[in-house]
């Protein structure tokens, strides 16, 4: 029987979840593998801050983990860019097998990580870094491996989705549900990539990434946060038959990828319109495959707990057997034959919401700018009636226009001088 001991380099969240995962499924990961998984060091800042577990696992020290001849298996779960980076790399070069759920080292320096890996014949698992314990990284590198990949949208932030949920069903304040998220383990240690759609632009730059077999770095992701999704525009939208979700979107086009994060309203029969909490989902169009959706939890201890242990065992597969993978890694930005397709060029629907003076004419005012700009409303609601002279939201859907004509209508429209506070502008699914 072969033991396998394994570095932890943070002890948080995640770095918990995979010790109280090894400690109570040993016995059964051992009965289906043969292996023994134990976990030998765990490198923190603060050994203190861990009462309850065992002492001697913990160290202050980077090199009780990287130069213990014992350690095979190191996992990255400190999270941030530095030294988190250096860590991946210092544990390739050192001849470990490396496991991260570091989305923003791999959107960013994904070429050199993934290259250095490659180079050295090292295994280098991620699975926990996009949609916590949907096994989408499998899916898409083995399971939907012969398909020509179309498109991938989805929810793949727990705390923003969480959020907007309180917000929509329990009518809780936005700081209230942030919050909620943050106790709950599903916030990053800077919950504001989460809130501004950063985190999703991590995680959707490395699924275009392996989707479209080029580098696509988090600089070329278009983003826009959840931070003026009010719950006035949850409720409107609602009243439309519409639920509002933080969706990134990786589209192929002849000669184009769309990659994309913002949130959007989602017509409420759409199946990720009933996606809730933390619970993540993909929705994936291979051209063989057709259709594929996955769901799960997102964030949270235990389901990303459960997709580093996957990619423990794939990596002590990869270590015994010199199992290596036909699959290469999106290497290098050299191999970037499409475009990204610039977000002005993007069609979309829309949702407007303007707040204007209650006075007759000015329907008539906005959506002439509107109509000047190419933009075909599709249905408009006045909400209430004030006194003459106090301002009303004014609702708008829109048919398809591209965000360049929006761009350019809203510019005029906020200029008007009936027109009281900045207009609000989301896209439709
Ligand atoms: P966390 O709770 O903030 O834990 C981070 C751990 O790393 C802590 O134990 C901390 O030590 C340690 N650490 C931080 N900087 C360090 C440094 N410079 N040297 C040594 N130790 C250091 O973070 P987390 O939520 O577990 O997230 C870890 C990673 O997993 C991140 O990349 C995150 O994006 C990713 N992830 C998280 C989730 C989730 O649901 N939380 C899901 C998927 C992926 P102390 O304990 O001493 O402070
Ligand atoms: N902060 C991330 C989220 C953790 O909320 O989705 C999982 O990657």
């Amino acid at each position: 029987m072969e033991e396998v001991k394994i570095g932890l380099l943070g002890f948080g969240t995640v770095g918990k979840g995979v010790y109280e995962l090894i400690k109570k499924n040993q016995d059964l990961i051992q009965k289906r593998t043969g292996i023994k998984l134990s976990i030998k060091k765990a490198l923190v800042r603060d050994p203190q801050k861990h009462k309850g577990y065992p002492e001697e696992l913990f160290t202050t020290e980077p090199d009780e983990v990287f130069k213990d001849p014992e350690i095979n298996i190191v996992c990255e779960l400190i999270g941030g860019e530095h030294p988190a980076k250096e860590y991946i790399l210092k544990a390739l070069e050192l001849g470990k097998e490396v496991i991260t759920a570091n989305k923003a080292v791999l959107a960013k320096w994904g070429d050199e990580v993934w290259g250095t890996a490659d180079k050295l014949g090292r295994f280098l698992g991620f699975e926990a870094s996009v949609g916590g314990g949907i096994p989408i990284i499998k899916t898409l590198k083995e399971a939907l491996i012969g398909n020509d990949i179309t498109s991938i949208i989805g929810i793949i932030n727990g705390t923003t989705n969480y959020i907007l949920t309180r917000m929509l069903e329990e009518n809780l304040s936005f700081e209230k549900a942030l919050n909620e998220a943050k106790e709950k383990g599903y916030a990053e240690a800077d919950p504001t990539l989460d809130i501004n759609g950063m985190d999703s632009a991590h995680k959707i730059a490395i699924l275009a990434s392996l989707a479209f077999g080029f580098f696509i770095p988090v600089e070329k992701v278009y983003v826009e946060g959840i931070e003026n999704v009010s719950v006035l525009d949850l409720m409107f939208a609602k009243d439309f038959g519409y639920i509002i979700k933080l969706l990134a979107f990786a589209i192929k086009g002849e000669n184009e990828v769309e990659v994309r994060v913002h949130p959007t309203l989602i017509p409420e029969n759409h199946v990720l319109a009933s996606i809730r909490l933390n619970y993540n989902a993909l929705y994936i169009t291979g051209n063989f495959v057709g259709e594929v959706l996955l769901y799960g939890l997102g964030a949270g201890k235990e389901p990303t707990a459960s997709a580093v242990v996957g990619d423990i065992i794939d990596a002590v597969e990869h270590r015994l057997f010199k199992k290596t993978s036909f699959i290469k890694y999106p290497l290098t930005k050299k191999d970037n034959f499409y475009k990204i397709k610039p977000m002005d060029e993007v069609e979309s629907k829309y949702y407007f919401r303007f707040s204007a003076i209650d006075r007759p004419g000015v329907l008539s005012k906005i959506s002439g700018v509107l109509g000047e700009h190419q933009i075909s409303i599709a249905s408009v609601v006045q909400i209430g009636r004030q006194k003459p002279g106090e301002s009303v939201p004014i609702v708008m859907l829109t048919h398809e226009t591209k965000e360049k004509n929006v761009k350019l209508a809203f510019k005029e429209i906020e200029k008007l001088d009936v027109v009281t506070d900045k207009p609000i502008k989301l896209r439709i699914l």
